[in-house]
């Protein structure tokens, strides 16, 4: 648990108050970023950042601080708390008034609210080695998935449908065409080739699979980036998803049925090899 960061201050948690009307709070209005922790080490931090002021300025929020005086924070934030093996969790909304949609005026001087407390995580080792299940359900979120927005009910709901069938993720579909998991990047291999959904408005551009990206390109392994159907899916040679959070996770069942062997396989055990050594070259810590 540890200390906790509301605005600029590192403060006991149990000493914080945050305001009924803040508008995160009643309104889902403000954007969040998950960043983790390996041996006490942030990993992928400048692009987490990044990524949370990219969405502060889709939802024309003003964040008020600077990316450096936020990873400033966060570090400490870290020193302070000790985390070994985590994440930092943080969040800015637009801040408390009296409850209207419309954006408070700037007369009314509301600042935006930002907030960050770390977690103290293990990776998932055994779902990594054995592989997850997964179901498949309708993509019934907004038209803005790009922005990691605090609005998640749509996700929490395909969450928990996975959850009440015993499974780890459900991947979302959209007219037939598969977007994403609810909380994941959703990904199949199908003749050696690595095969996601465009990152575009209907899907959130993870930074693991950026890094997957990248680490594709490097090692000669075909990387596309276009739409393809549950019926592709379904009949892929392998199937995976990833997210900070759990990495690169092999799924091997999905609505009951094995995908390919029903084992993890070749592709998505080399594609976490290569995301491990870069975990390890990043934060020199070996996991
Ligand atoms: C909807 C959605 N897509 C994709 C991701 C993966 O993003 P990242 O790799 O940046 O964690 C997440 C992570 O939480 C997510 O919530």
């Amino acid at each position: 648990m540890g200390k906790i960061i509301l605005g600029d201050q590192l403060l006991e948690r149990s000493d914080v108050l945050i305001d009924l009307e803040d508008r995160g709070y009643q309104f889902g209005d403000g954007v969040y970023e998950v960043i983790r922790v390996y041996g006490g080490k942030l990993f992928t931090m400048k692009e987490h950042i990044d990524r949370l002021f990219q969405s502060a300025k889709k939802i024309k929020l003003d964040i008020s601080m600077s990316p450096e005086q936020i990873q400033d924070l966060v570090e400490s934030l870290l020193k302070e708390n000790g985390v070994n093996f985590g994440s930092v969790y943080m969040q800015v909304t637009r801040g408390a008034a009296p409850r209207n949609h419309k954006f408070p005026l700037p007369a009314s001087n509301t600042k935006a609210v930002f907030t960050a407390y770390t977690n103290e995580v293990p990776r998932p080792q055994s779902q990594l080695e054995n592989g997850v299940e997964a179901i498949t359900a309708e993509d019934i979120r907004w038209l803005r998935c790009d922005i990691k927005s605090l609005n998640l009910l749509p996700n929490v709901l395909a969450k928990q449908e996975a959850a009440d069938s015993g499974c780890f993720e459900a991947i979302l579909h959209r007219n037939g065409i598969v977007t994403e998991g609810s909380s994941s990047n959703a990904y199949i291999v199908k003749n050696n080739e690595v095969m996601t959904h465009p990152a575009d408005n209907l899907i959130l551009n993870g930074i693991t699979r950026q890094v997957l990206a990248t680490l594709c390109k490097d090692n000669s392994i075909p990387f596309v980036e276009k739409e393809f159907e549950v019926h592709d899916l379904l009949h892929a040679d392998e199937v995976f998803i990833t997210s900070t959070t759990s990495e690169v996770m092999p799924v091997i069942k999905l609505d009951g049925r094995a995908v390919g062997n029903g084992v993890p396989g070749e592709i998505t055990r080399k594609l976490q090899s290569l995301f491990e050594a870069k975990i390890n070259q990043e934060t020199k810590v070996e996991i």
